[in-house]
């Protein structure tokens, strides 16, 4: 490991890392949205396959990527190329992929900061600030612009400092606390009146839906943005992990773990709207569609809040407070991908790019704060639902293609001998050089 570029104290380490970047609003707020406006448990079901049968094998391709160039996404590519054209189109992935990373940011601040505006609001209404709690909870332009550029700065703060005092120790208390309470949550919406058939919505699939174009291209979206795959971002992660380690099994485990968080949240989320569809909540619009979209997160749990008398203030501060910090885990690893490419590659200090960057991606946010109606939704599904798939699949493209086979084992073997023999060895090449970039292409051509 490079002294100078810093990287994963531990294996440990590394994982809370990337599943610190894995686990945030995608899994909390992402998947019980989509799967809410898709058909509930067929969505889950195409979710599941597509997550572990294609972006699984894209998360490796990228890990890989990036320990053996072991720079940023636009260096370790170049590295891997051995023509012009190879090195161009290594150039158009690896940054394709940075400013997926910023434009997912700056929608990312956005959510990010209505997290933290709803932790404080119980705070509010606990010292009897109502009027104050209310601007919380309400859209406006004031509150939205501050929470951002809070949320925002932040994120500086932390990525200002580098990866081993930032990343690391930020993740790791949250994913166990957060699991905690998920599964405590859970457990109480299971009592309430109505979730029994929130339950029967999320896991009892419409086997009729799972081939339908928008619910395809959505899961795909959602998988990709799930795993931060296409930004850049693995990539970079990869490159700080030791040659020790064994990949394959690292990259399984925070899949994993990525997808039960995603999991849980919709046990908890579906069925809490079908709660709060009881008591009086308008959940669905006569026709069936969804009422909420990007709010059914911020109607549906306070709600649930809010029957569990004083506790639920409690309950509620605890549950944005690690939402909020799940976000920031996400978040820095976003930052990170375009800093370190302008600090390796263009000789700028940490510090001073953070600051540049940051503030660059701020300035987005708040343009889309202002315009809100015409460009939250379209960025959101520029980057997740197109881009996030698209700069994947170039990077399997580039690792089947383009790296030599014998490189590719090679970086395969460190912290990993026996590979050659595994399972994994024998599917995952051919896989990731025909049937991610085609089932991929073929996800996006269903869907025009
Ligand atoms: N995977 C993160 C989440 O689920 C979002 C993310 C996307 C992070 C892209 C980094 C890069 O919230």
């Amino acid at each position: 490991m490079g002294v100078s570029r810093g990287g994963f104290s531990s294996r440990m380490g590394f994982i809370l890392a990337a599943a610190g970047s894995a686990v945030g609003l995608g899994n909390i707020w992402g998947f019980p949205t989509q799967t809410a406006s898709n058909g509930g448990a067929a969505f889950v079901l195409v979710y599941l396959v597509l997550a572990f049968c294609l972006a699984y094998p894209a998360f490796m391709a990228e890990l890989l990527i990036g320990r053996y160039g072991q720079a940023n996404a636009v260096s370790s590519m170049q590295k891997m190329s051995r023509t012009l054209w190879q090195k161009r189109f290594a150039f158009i992935v690896g940054f394709g992929g940075i400013i997926c990373a910023a434009l997912i940011l700056s929608f990312y601040g956005i959510i990010a900061g209505w997290m933290m505006s709803y932790a404080i609001e119980p705070v509010m209404r606990l010292a009897n600030m109502d009027n104050a709690g209310k601007w919380l909870i309400e859209q406006s332009l004031s509150r939205n612009l501050l929470f951002t550029s809070l949320f925002m700065l932040l994120t500086i703060f932390i990525i200002r400092r580098g990866v081993e005092q930032g990343i690391e120790k930020w993740s790791k208390r949250l994913m166990p606390m957060l699991i905690g309470l998920l599964i405590l949550l859970i457990i109480y919406v299971f009592t309430l009146e109505g979730s029994r058939e929130g339950f029967k919505a999320y896991l009892n699939p419409d086997i009729s839906r799972v081939f339908e174009p928008d619910l395809l291209i959505s899961a795909l979206g959602q998988a990709f943005f799930s795993l931060s795959l296409g930004t850049s971002v693995m990539v970079i992660y990869g490159s700080y992990i030791s040659k020790k380690e064994n990949l394959v099994s690292l990259g399984a485990q925070v899949t994993l773990i990525d997808v039960s968080i995603a999991f849980l949240a919709g046990l908890l989320i579906i069925p809490a709207m079908y709660v709060a569809q009881a008591q009086g909540v308008a959940i669905f619009a006569d026709d069936g569609s969804l009422i909420s979209g990007p709010n059914l997160v911020f109607d549906v749990l306070p709600t649930l809040f809010n029957g569990m008398g004083l506790v639920g203030l409690f309950v509620a501060f605890g549950f944005f407070v690690l939402m909020s910090i799940a976000a920031l885990t996400s978040s820095i690893s976003m930052l990170e991908g375009p800093v370190s490419f302008v600090v390796e590659r263009h000789n700028v200090k940490r510090e001073k790019a953070t600051v540049l960057i940051g503030c660059f991606i701020l300035l987005l946010s708040a343009i889309i704060i202002l315009n809100f109606e015409l460009l939250f939704g379209l960025v959101i599904s520029a980057s997740t639902v197109y881009g996030q798939p698209l700069i994947a699949m170039l990077c399997c493209v580039f690792v089947g293609w383009i790296w030599q086979r014998s490189e590719v084992l090679a970086e395969i073997k460190e912290g990993n001998n026996e590979v050659e023999n595994s399972l994994f060895w024998k599917i995952w090449p051919w896989y990731t050089k025909f049937v991610c970039p085609s089932a991929i292409g073929l996800v996006f051509w269903h869907s025009l």
